[in-house]
């Protein structure tokens, strides 16, 4: 190896280090808010910030100006953020020599331990990313998606029922709660074979991990008491497995992957499969019952409920952020020079939002002559696994709720609601309405 080489690599791994090493030194749970963000660049946190469903005017400045901007790090660290939908695009699509998610870039050194590790699939890289995908694959083809769905309706029937009956007489009913959060977290726990007692606290662990205002090592805590409790759910079931994914990929798969790696597994299923779903249901419950005319079209016309869908993942694009990606080796994208051991943060909002790629993007026009591409999943390699799965309960959904309640409305006024800050994974605290 040259040695110009060896100092570019022994140079990026020290900004690597210090700039998760600034990371890794924010406050955990109990730390202020405020005092966080002051140690963090306004322009890192821009991606998280919204008004109501839409984010703030000043991430889609900075895209205009600059879709492959410098974070202005402390410290002299390097990172970017992107907010162009080509050079967005670009980087997901890249191969592991240019872009690694590998967790292993942020192990040691900067007091991130090997145990941190969440597992799962964003944070690997292939051949390891390769063998967990596809263990997982089978579980969300389109015909295993069609004989789940039958169970799918029955669920949002039921949520849809219990909401009926809180809402009876005209009493405020937190939708957030008995419809948006209760359909995706049956579907998906039963989908993993976790059992419904249990149901409560991995939600808990699920809605908590998102928010960045509580600290990276707070999330990070977090993660690891969901992966220890489904480790308990995945040694219980090496004995005795139960119909879910997980008793499923233990009959076929046992001697190929250990509990750890399978309580990860089941743990990026659980969160990715929870928390953007609920979000989306709530979210998009609100942009319905804002505007009338798509409320009627999604009531009255079948053929809508495709477009309004594909048109609200892209909108809304709740998803905020993709994994971190770190460039491997000196890449130019979009004009800017990236160095080794640079860190990536892709704003996939902005990028969905980006007028070079299509107009009128900041509205949802579910009459558009084509379907429109966008990265609300993602793109390349880490593409959302579950896309079909989160598709097919939208789908339902929206037509079942507007169907049933007819003259559903909000029951105070959406400026007021309380929208999550900060989050990767951007939602609503809680979504009061009335069905009468
Ligand atoms: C509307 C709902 C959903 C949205 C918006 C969403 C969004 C995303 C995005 C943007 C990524 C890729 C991030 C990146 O490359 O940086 C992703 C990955 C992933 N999603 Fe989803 N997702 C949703 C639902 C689901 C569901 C229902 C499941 C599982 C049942 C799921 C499981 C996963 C997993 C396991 C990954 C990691 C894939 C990999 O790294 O290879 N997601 N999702």
């Amino acid at each position: 190896m040259s040695q110009l080489r060896v100092r570019r690599q022994k140079f990026a791994s020290k900004v690597r280090r210090r700039f998760l090493g600034l990371l890794m030194r924010l406050p955990g749970g109990h730390s202020d808010p405020a005092s966080l963000l002051a140690r963090f660049p306004e322009e890192a946190l821009l991606p998280l910030r919204r008004i109501g469903l839409d984010p703030v005017p000043a991430l889609g400045a900075l895209r205009e100006r600059e879709p492959v901007s410098k974070l202005k790090m402390p410290l002299g660290l390097r990172g970017w953020l992107v907010t162009g939908y080509d050079e967005t695009r670009e980087i997901l699509a890249a191969d592991t020599a240019t872009f690694s998610n590998d967790f292993g870039n942020m192990i040691g050194k900067v007091g991130i331990a090997a145990e941190d590790d969440p597992g799962g699939l964003g944070f690997a890289d292939p051949p390891h990313h390769t063998r967990l995908r596809k263990l997982l694959q089978p579980h969300f083809t389109v015909r295993a998606l069609e004989a789940r769905s039958p169970r799918v309706r029955e669920i949002i029937e039921d949520a849809l029922d219990e909401v009926g009956r809180l809402g009876d007489g005209g009493a405020i009913v937190d939708l957030q709660k008995h419809f948006a959060l209760t359909i995706p977290s049956r579907v998906i726990m039963e989908l993993l074979g976790v059992d419904e007692a249990d149901r409560e606290e991995f939600q808990r662990l699920s809605a908590a991990r998102f928010t960045f205002d509580a600290g990276v090592t707070n999330s990070l805590d977090l993660i690891q008491e969901s992966i220890g409790l489904l480790r308990k759910v995945v040694e219980q079931q090496r004995v005795s497995p139960g119909p879910g994914l997980i008793g499923q990929i233990l009959r076929e798969h046992g001697d190929d992957i250990d509990d750890v790696e399978l309580a990860g597994l089941a743990d990026g299923v659980l969160t990715g499969g929870l928390e953007t779903t609920v979000s989306m249901l709530a979210l998009g419950a609100v942009a319905l019952l804002e505007d009338p005319s798509l409320f009627r079209a999604v009531h009255d016309d079948d053929s809508k409920a495709e477009p309004f869908v594909e048109e609200l993942l892209r909108y809304l694009t709740v998803v905020q952020v993709g994994f971190p990606r770190f460039a491997v080796r000196d890449v130019t994208v979009g004009g800017k020079a990236m160095f080794e051991g640079d860190v990536i943060l892709p704003s996939l909002s902005a990028a969905n939002r980006d007028p070079r790629h299509a107009p009128n993007l900041d509205g949802i026009d579910i009459n558009r002559p084509e379907p429109l591409q966008h990265m609300a999943f993602g793109h390349g390699l880490h593409r959302c696994v579950g896309a079909e799965l989160a598709r097919l309960e939208l789908r339902m959904a929206y037509p079942a709720l507007v169907r049933r309640f007819p003259n559903l409305a909000l029951a105070a006024p959406a400026a007021s609601l309380r929208y999550r800050e900060l989050s990767f994974v951007y939602g609503l605290e809680e979504l009061p309405v009335r069905t009468v």
